[in-house]
């Protein structure tokens, strides 16, 4: 059929722009459109917000569906529980999942709120959507960011909650108080379901962290959270909906659609997928109300931490792009997101608490030599730190170890040509210190109750403004002192008897209500005294750590450039902890070292190149004995810590496919694609072969189909080649292959037989 002038028209001017627009009909509908996705939001006749459409893009306004079971204010109960509503209280005819909760100075406990207006920003990347109560002076305002299509066009949205009432009213004794007992993100989501949804997330423990779980989405609630005051260990505020129908094994499935999100706090989260009969499923999550209140006042806002969400065409890997793009591009902090980070050496498996300048100076030549860029000296460098037992708190370097201080070993490791680095835990103080014994005050807990100890160390307050001022004092002296390129910041025990004396017994009529705000405000406190080391020291490089990976989420990591993954470092557990971790994070984020073998953690001797090809599968560390490393090993050691460097930028920018899993394969495959397809870097593992089968050809993804390729595998036994030449870094593996033959039939993976078989292929893209 021909469209004449007019249709064209009528049909571009209903076609939906990308970014922010509101409807052209000027009805209160507003769309938010990427290439790939839109979400499209609607005030109803009754003043409810409603989600109406979140899924891949459609082109028109009219192709938006409009979502069912909203009517108005007198309508069955039904209506609010399974409305879309993109922040449903706790109040009215509503028994689902919500966000918000709040209690007035009058006691009344059920929140009314309605539309008032809506701003798009100039730029047409943010919508903010302003709801007000229907009687007291309470606004929230919800925003909604739309990232860049180079950031994987991934939305955040946070709410604010307003006291609108005048700043000076007399509230004196708290008499307009709003407590809020439940502030969460705006809330997502999913249609009933046409196809199969599973829900990926992941869980784990200290040493054993982020291992992916997989399950049906069905009706029920699935909910996830952790209480420690930190991100954790055990869950992670992150989540992954796959739908449509398994193709072929567990990690492979062509999964039409997957929608994703995570959390960026960094403190007590609640992440819950509500899923009803029709299998429509609400995603809500922010700040845990676990013993959770906040006080606001006549003109105070209190903003609730950021979701990240995104919907893509794919699988778990099209996820994993996004979120990396995303994090890459928005989140870690600049300059430091666009340089290559360095390959560092830490000294904690190595010496443990025995720290001594004579020793550190030994390990730091042979990193040195190795190529190595950065040298870490962890934990047990200052006063008193002989065990885990004292020291914490004082942050003095222990003059038996270094009787000059730390600038002696710092200064000679730059002479060797890196970077100095040191190990910090901030938060916590050792009853056996002499700030504890100054400040016993300092620490959460209740004044009748134990100080509960964990790792015999306590928790300072981070609440507490002269506890926030007293760490910046002292890191910041530590970094300018000693020329500190590095802290790697730990966090080794939760949050405890979050009692806050000076509050409670503080008298005024909310003390004992504001004591309960230490759940944000330390984490608050903690971004505080990271933003402003850093502003100070805008080179300054900062590792997140809490015993490994408890505390890695998107809200540390606007201000932390990388985390450590988990303090287990034995290649077989880091390979599946490595899968999950990398879903939310993006490789430049995940360090991991190359230790000692036999492990502690196993009995087997593991090849030098199955432990660096794991360990290149991020940011590259070394973290065994070295004075106890053969030289074969460390020749071995360096030509790895070249070829790293050499396809460093790949690994680090480039997008990571885990193309077999542990999980499912008796081999684990992971590429990095270079962003323009000119090259790509893939690892191989298999850890033992009895069967002598040789792995199915691996199908390659994000190449150019019409271009040619070229494989080399890199030898263990190459010689070290300098960052930076042009050569190729291997042997050639077979003839040229195009683009689509390597994403359709696959490559052939060279693994030797062999228990801990690994190898790493470097493709390239031939001139045409
Ligand atoms: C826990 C960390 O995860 C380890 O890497 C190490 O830094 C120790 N703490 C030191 O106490």
């Amino acid at each position: 059929m021909r469209e004449d002038g007019a249709e064209r028209d009528a049909l571009g001017a209903r076609r939906i722009a990308d970014g922010v627009s509101a409807a052209p009909d000027g009805a209160p509908r507003w769309a938010l459109a990427t290439a790939e996705t839109l979400l499209a939001l609607r005030v109803t006749e009754s003043g409810v917000v409603v989600q109406d459409y979140w899924g891949p893009r459609l082109p028109f306004w009219d192709d938006i569906p409009l979502a069912g079971f909203v009517t108005d204010r007198t309508a069955q109960d039904t209506s609010y529980t399974l409305a879309t509503e993109v922040y449903p209280v706790w109040g009215g005819l509503r028994f689902g999942a919500y966000t918000a909760q709040a209690r007035f100075a009058d006691g009344v406990r059920d929140l009314d709120l309605r539309f008032l207006s809506a701003r798009v920003e100039p730029a047409g990347r943010r919508l903010t959507l302003t709801l007000g109560d229907a009687v007291y002076p309470l606004r929230i305002e919800l925003r909604y960011q739309l990232a860049p299509a180079s950031s994987g066009g991934l939305l955040a949205a946070s709410a604010t909650w307003v006291h609108t009432a005048e700043a000076d009213a007399p509230d004196g004794e708290g008499a307009h108080a709003i407590v809020i007992e439940r502030a969460y993100a705006p809330a997502w989501s999913l249609p009933p379901a046409g196809a199969r949804r599973e829900i990926v997330t992941l869980a784990g423990h200290w040493a054993g962290e982020t291992r992916i779980q997989r399950a049906p989405l069905t009706p029920g609630e699935r909910a996830l959270e952790s209480r420690k005051g930190i991100t954790s260990a055990e869950a992670q505020p992150w989540f992954a909906v796959l739908e449509g129908e398994v193709a072929s094994g567990a990690h492979e499935g062509a999964w039409p659609l997957v929608y994703f999100g995570a959390l960026a706090w960094s403190g007590n989260w609640q992440l819950r997928l509500t899923t009803n009969i029709t299998g429509a499923t609400r995603i809500t999550g922010g700040l845990s109300d676990d013993d959770f209140a906040w006080t606001l006042l006549p003109g105070e806002r209190f903003t609730t931490p950021e979701i990240v969400v995104g919907c893509a065409r794919g699988d778990l890997n099209d996820a994993r792009h996004a979120l990396h793009r995303y994090t890459r591009g928005e989140v870690l902090p600049t300059p430091q997101r666009d340089a290559p980070l360095p390959v560092l050496y830490n000294s904690w498996e190595a010496t443990f608490f025995d720290v001594t300048e004579v020793g550190q100076r030994a390990l730091a030549e042979r990193a040195a030599a190795m190529g190595i860029e950065l040298f870490v000296v962890d934990d047990g460098w200052f006063s008193r730190r002989d065990d885990d037992s004292a020291g914490l708190g004082d942050w003095t370097p222990d003059t038996r170890a270094f009787p000059h201080g730390l600038r002696p070993l710092a200064d000679y490791t730059r002479e060797l040509g890196m970077r100095f680095g040191l190990w910090v835990e901030p938060e916590m103080v050792n009853p056996d210190s002499d700030l504890y014994r100054a400040h016993p005050e300092w620490v959460y807990h209740f004044p009748t109750r134990p100080r509960s100890l964990a790792r015999r160390q306590l928790v300072l307050n981070l609440a507490r403004d002269d506890v926030g001022a007293y760490l910046l004092d002292r890191l910041d002296t530590l970094v300018r002192e000693n020329d500190i390129a590095f802290l790697k910041w730990d966090m080794n025990r939760p949050i405890t008897e979050p009692g806050w004396p000076d509050q409670e017994q503080s008298g005024t009529p909310r003390g004992a209500e504001r004591a309960r705000e230490v759940w944000v405000r330390h984490v608050w406190g903690v971004y505080a005294v990271m933003d402003e080391l850093r502003r100070r020291h805008p080179d300054l490089l900062i590792e997140s750590c809490a015993s490994g990976g408890g505390r890695a989420d998107l809200g540390i990591l606007r201000r932390t450039d990388q985390i450590w993954t988990s303090d287990n470092t034995h290649p077989l557990a880091r390979l599946r902890v490595q899968e999950g971790f990398s879903l939310p994070f993006p490789p430049r984020v995940m360090v991991n070292w190359v230790t000692d073998t036999p492990h502690e953690r196993g009995l087997n001797e593991i090849p030098l190149r199955f432990r660096f090809h794991v360990a290149m599968l991020g940011t590259l560390g070394v973290g065994g004995d070295l004075a106890r490393w053969s030289a074969g090993d460390l020749a071995g050691a360096r030509a790895y810590v070249a070829q790293y460097k050499r396809l460093r930028s790949l690994i680090q920018g480039g997008a990571c496919d885990w193309l077999r899993s542990l999980d499912a394969h008796d081999h684990a495959v992971v590429a990095f694609t270079a962003p323009d397809a000119s090259e790509a870097a893939v690892f191989a593992f298999r850890p033992a072969d009895p069967f002598g089968e040789p792995p199915p050809p691996i199908r390659l993804r994000r190449l150019e189909p019409e271009a040619h390729y070229q494989a080399w595998l890199i030898h263990p036994d190459l010689p070290a080649s300098d960052a930076g030449t042009e050569a190729p870094l291997g042997a050639l593996v077979g003839a040229p292959l195009s683009g689509a033959a390597l994403m359709r039939y696959g490559l052939t993976a060279p693994l030797p037989r062999g228990l801990f078989a690994s190898c790493l292929i470097h493709l390239r893209r031939l001139a045409r």
